[in-house]
């Protein structure tokens, strides 16, 4: 089993990144923190709160990040258009029964780092903010975590935030720069790779006929995420498995093939935000090129939607 943290804005690819995760006995999660991006930061908690409750996953702790950017910004707005008022598409879950956890979620990353040296792995499928701040006051963990994987960055193709930039990097640049150039071991599962990794709507029916309550959410929560790229003419015909893929390469890194590169982020101007990457064997980071998708969509449809 591979311990890991996950690190969440969730959202409906979280959402379904972490019921993947949850699902998987390879996984063993120590503990989901959260951060902001498609929600705010108590919203993200609040979620992931509930869908574990709905998962049967409570005992999994949940750690709430900074309300703010590496260098005190305030949050962009979030992204209801696509992840809905709630950030789960406006699907309902029961409130949560368990309170999210005392200690903030850099100190929590610092201390299971320690707890388990060598033996863990961080999934960010958010901004680095998070990760910025465990690094930044413990610089000692970047030698003690096995990896980094994250979603976010768009290598070799353009953003989805701006033409530039994906938007976990450009929710907190400054925070990626840092953690990039911090010497942390990562793998980056970029657009490059999640943009071709999609859900079909087919799919919707298929869990609606399962009729249970963890079916019908994820139906309800993905149909509005298909609607909102439907309806701004999008021709992506479905929506994409970004954060799901971070698990999945957690799971089984041969779902992808990698490069080692020197990716380094803009943090200023009409770029801000990218991610450029040069092709280095002895880069700061794995970088996904290429995505076996049905093998993958295969292995993730297989488990999201177990019963609990
Ligand atoms: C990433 O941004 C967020 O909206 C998604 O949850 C995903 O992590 C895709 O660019
Ligand atoms: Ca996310």
């Amino acid at each position: 089993m591979k311990n890991i943290i996950l690190d969440v804005d969730t959202g409906i690819d979280d959402a379904l990144a972490l019921a993947y995760a949850v699902h998987s006995p390879e996984l063993n999660i120590l503990g989901v923190t959260t951060t902001f991006g498609n929600t705010s930061v108590s919203e993200a908690t609040r979620n992931t709160l509930q869908l574990l409750q709905l998962l049967g996953a409570e005992n999994i702790p949940v750690f709430h990040g900074v309300e703010e950017t590496f260098t005190g910004r305030k949050p962009a707005e979030k992204t209801t258009w696509i992840h809905g008022e709630n950030g789960l598409g406006n699907a309902q879950l029961p409130p949560a029964r368990k309170q999210v956890e005392n200690m903030k979620a850099h100190d929590f990353l610092i201390s299971t780092v320690h707890s388990y040296p060598n033996d863990i792995t961080i999934i960010t499928t958010a901004n680095q903010g998070n990760l910025a701040r465990a690094i930044q006051k413990d610089p000692e963990i970047v030698h003690l975590v096995e990896d980094v994987i994250l979603m976010g960055g768009a290598v070799t193709v353009q953003g989805n935030t701006t033409p530039y930039a994906e938007a976990n990097i450009y929710h907190d640049p400054e925070a990626a720069k840092f953690t990039f150039q911090s010497g942390i071991p990562m793998t980056l599962v970029g657009l490059d790779v999640t943009l071709k990794t999609l859900l079909k709507r087919s799919t919707l029916d298929d869990w609606r006929k399962k009729d249970t309550l963890l079916s019908h959410f994820l139906a309800n929560m993905c149909e509005f995420y298909m609607d909102a790229y439907a309806e701004r003419n999008s021709n992506l015909n479905g929506c994409a498995l970004h954060d799901p893929l971070a698990v999945g390469v957690a799971i089984d890194s041969s779902f992808v093939k990698m490069k080692t590169m020197s990716v380094h982020v803009i943090t200023e101007g009409k770029e801000k935000g990218q991610t450029v990457g040069k092709d280095n064997e002895d880069g700061n980071m794995k970088v996904c090129m290429d995505v076996d998708v049905q093998r993958f969509v295969d292995h993730f449809l297989s488990r999201v939607c177990l019963d609990s």
